[in-house]
């Protein structure tokens, strides 16, 4: 487990740091004793006791979204995405992915800083990826060693300091304005990937993502406004050719892949084309964090 980013950590229970642990520690305990388990995947797992009533992805929902991403069908999104965060935070900063999933995004951005360590400024940059998917983060923790990968349930207070953050990226997952205020610093940055209401629209009832509610931008705006102001708002369309496969990852990745039946989505893909054309459509948004 990557250790930089502990010293932001805040024990869920008590509130408490946390001792830095050994590389090849198996759990992490906090200044007063509460400890948490380190999967061997290299994952850490703060969230125990009660679950939450959230039904996380399951593993093939995982699964199809990692080898859908792996396609580089949204590698325009990854780079834009990147850019933005090495604008905001060009030099030392810790960025939080809220919902990272996979981890695929994140790993792009990370990307972006590897010239700054290979010139010598090892360390550049400080990464938490959270996600509530232990599926997910077994994947995330693989793709991004670098970051610290916290099994968490969003909605929840944050196990992170205040001011901890300079940028939290939320690509597609619940966003929590209260508490992404709290551990960005005063001028921090918040950045929201949302479908536009076109996106994937000539694949969406193969694909069963009809009924998927669009986040309007003023209603994202006023979703977030007692504690962000908005600093800048772009509409990326991505054109994608897609083959069957990737079109069942479509539909399995998705909410709908909670209750989709694999045997009849397998009939209804069966008539595709070899390749259909369909179009990415997301909105990139910033929010500036404004502190009481
Ligand atoms: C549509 S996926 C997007 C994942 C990733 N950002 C990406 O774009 O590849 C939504 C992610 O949010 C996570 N998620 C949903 N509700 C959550 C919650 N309450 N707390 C933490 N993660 C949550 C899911 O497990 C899933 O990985
Ligand atoms: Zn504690």
């Amino acid at each position: 487990m990557e250790i930089s980013a502990v010293n932001a950590l805040l024990c869920p229970h008590c509130g408490s740091e946390f001792s830095t642990p050994d590389t090849n520690a198996t759990s992490l305990a906090c200044t007063s004793g509460h400890s948490f388990d380190i999967a061997r995947q290299g994952y850490l797992n703060l969230l125990t006791g009660h679950g939450t009533k959230f039904v996380p992805d399951t593993a093939a929902m995982v699964s199809a979204r990692d080898s859908f991403l792996d396609a580089g069908h949204y590698a325009p999104l990854a780079q834009a995405l990147a850019e933005t965060v090495k604008e905001l935070v060009p030099g030392a900063g810790m960025i939080v992915d809220a919902g990272t999933g996979t981890g695929y995004y994140l790993q792009q951005v990370l990307a972006g800083y590897a010239e700054n360590q290979e010139s010598g400024l090892a360390r550049s940059v400080t990464a938490v990826g959270m996600d509530i998917s232990k599926f997910a983060l077994r994947r995330a923790s693989r793709r991004n060693p670098a970051a610290l990968n916290i099994v968490w349930d969003l909605w929840r207070e944050l196990p992170l300091g205040a001011s901890t953050a300079d940028v939290v990226l939320v690509v597609f997952a619940p966003r929590n304005a209260s508490e992404f205020a709290r551990i960005l610093k005063p001028g921090g940055t918040l950045i929201v990937v949302t479908p536009l209401a076109s996106h994937l629209a000539e694949i969406a009832q193969e694909a069963g993502l009809l009924g998927i509610q669009e986040d309007k931008e003023a209603a994202l705006n006023h979703s977030l406004e007692e504690h962000f102001t908005p600093s800048g708002s772009r509409e990326l369309l991505v054109p994608l050719h897609l083959g069957p496969a990737d079109i069942d990852n479509v539909a399995l990745m998705g909410p709908a892949g909670h209750h989709l039946d694999t045997v009849e989505l397998g009939e209804r893909l069966a008539h595709l084309p070899e390749e259909t054309l369909a179009t990415a459509a997301f909105r990139i948004s910033t929010f500036t964090a404004r502190h009481p």
